[in-house]
């Protein structure tokens, strides 16, 4: 007899070392969760806000035992929800149905669209998408450059993105990421201690900008966005704005490494990163479906 039930603040410990334990192997992994048990619960309580998770995640028991987690991340303000998960024992799927339909109920009407960012070898999830008749939006690659191979950086110059150049770069972001979930401007508003943005420019003129987040309390840091000028492509900026990014942001002690994601249809970037040394760690399939 399997039990589904809203999940309640006693469940954040052993739902986020669930969905830890899953995330571990890329057959059941998806990608809107890290795989860090504290990280996981510290996102559910701060970040799962605009629907608390004890209205928006469900859990799953088999007698005792925890066998699934499904829920969702509601974004209010933009009308859409990433759904975590779902996550189920391996031999369990078939609670997948039921749990899909109870989650749906908890899906607000506001909600127009949803989302699901499963690994690509999360063969169940992804036939759950094709079978839900999600649309495949995008693959994106997954890279990571660890604090071991700090020493391979090369020095760089490292200059902070100053007033003066606040236009051009809001530009050159919103022009280069049209569709994205932020703005050149939320960007700029959003840089604090851990957060930057360098850039290179030549005789007053931006050619390029990369933006960063570091999360020292998760040892984690992001390279974000990163763009240079159409006309100043292939002179070796970008890679000099990886290489000031990486080295600014292995200098906060905690960082053990620095993640990316890219669209894997980006084959330019990719060799880039590639070549100044980030490594492959998986591929992703994000699918969007409209309510
Ligand atoms: C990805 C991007 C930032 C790269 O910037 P860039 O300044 O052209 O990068 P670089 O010049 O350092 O390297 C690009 C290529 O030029 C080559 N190159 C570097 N210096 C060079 C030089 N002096 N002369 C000729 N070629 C050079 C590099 O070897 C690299 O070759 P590869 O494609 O075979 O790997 C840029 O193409 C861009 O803005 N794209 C749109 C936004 C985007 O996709 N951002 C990344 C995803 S978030």
């Amino acid at each position: 007899m399997v039990n589904i039930s809203l999940m309640i603040e006693e469940e954040i410990k052993s739902v986020s070392a669930f969905i830890s334990e899953l995330n571990q192997n890329e057959h059941s992994h998806i990608g809107y969760c890290g795989k860090d048990s504290v990280e996981i619960a510290n996102s559910m309580i701060e970040d799962i806000t605009d629907i608390p998770y004890n209205k928006s995640f469900l859990t799953a028991y088999e007698h005792d035992e925890l066998i699934g987690v499904l829920g969702f991340d509601a974004d209010l303000e933009g009308n859409c929800a990433e759904i975590w998960g779902p996550f189920i024992k391996e031999n369990k799927w078939d609670i997948v149905t039921s749990m899909w339909k109870e989650m749906s109920e908890l899906i607000p009407d506001k909600i127009s669209s949803i989302s699901l960012f499963p690994n690509k070898k999360n063969n169940r999830v992804v036939k759950l998408a094709n079978d839900l008749s999600f649309n495949k939006h995008s693959e994106q690659t997954i890279l990571d450059f660890s604090r071991t191979r700090k020493s391979e950086i090369e020095d760089v110059s490292i200059v902070e993105l100053s007033e003066v150049y606040f236009r051009d770069m809001i530009r050159l972001h919103d022009d280069n990421f049209p569709h994205t979930y932020i703005s050149g401007k939320q960007i700029i508003d959003r840089r604090n201690e851990f957060r930057k943005v360098f850039i290179i420019e030549n005789n007053n003129d931006l050619c390029g900008y990369i933006y960063v987040e570091a999360e020292p309390a998760y040892g984690e840091a992001s390279i974000e966005f990163f763009a240079v000028k159409e006309t100043e492509r292939g002179k070796g900026i970008g890679r000099q704005l990886l290489l000031a990014a990486l080295s600014w942001l292995f200098t906060i002690n905690n960082i053990k490494s620095i993640r990316l994601c890219v669209n894997s249809n980006n084959q330019k970037a990719i060799n880039l990163y590639k070549k100044v040394g980030f490594q492959h760690l998986h591929d992703l399939c994000f699918f969007t479906k409209e309510l």
